[in-house]
């Protein structure tokens, strides 16, 4: 079984950069008040994709059996990253607000990237610390 680790941290990699794309095109779109972003494509694609980094982190999980602080550290990142998105593209008011919240959910996004890649709690933030 072990041997199907790298193949699910490969789907999960993969869906973790299909899902920054798509939230960065989601933001330029919504920078432009484009229609486009209430489009079915770009309401129901993108949950598919994080749906996909989810599961294949979970699977991941079970194959590690154990929660290293680095990996708390994401999941608790990653409600942050979720709520901002959702400010950004659905519940905050003007668009300044909207943009703002757009933004700090991208450098959210970054510091998830740099936990899992350091694999340190920190991430980049290790570099003020
Ligand atoms: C509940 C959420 C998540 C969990 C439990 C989780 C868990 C994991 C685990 C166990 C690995 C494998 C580490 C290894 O064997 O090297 C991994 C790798 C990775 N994860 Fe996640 N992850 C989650 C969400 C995310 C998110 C939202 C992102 C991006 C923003 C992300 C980015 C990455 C990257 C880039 C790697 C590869 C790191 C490397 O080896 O260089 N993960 N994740």
């Amino acid at each position: 079984m072990q041997e199907l680790y790298p193949l699910f941290k490969q789907i999960h990699v993969g869906a973790v950069l299909a899902s920054g794309g798509f939230f960065l095109l989601r933001g330029l779109l919504m920078m432009q008040e484009s229609p486009l972003l209430g489009s079915k494509f770009f309401r129901i694609v993108p949950h598919v994709i994080d749906t996909v980094l989810l599961l294949a982190a979970i699977v991941l999980l079970v194959f590690i059996g154990a929660l290293p602080a680095w990996v708390q550290v994401k999941i608790a990142a990653l409600f942050v990253y979720i709520f901002l998105g959702v400010l950004a593209f659905r519940l905050a008011k003007g668009y300044g607000t909207k943009v703002f919240c757009f933004f700090l959910a991208l450098g959210v996004f970054a510091f998830i990237m740099s936990v899992a890649i350091t694999k340190n709690p920190a991430g980049f933030l290790r570099a003020f610390l």
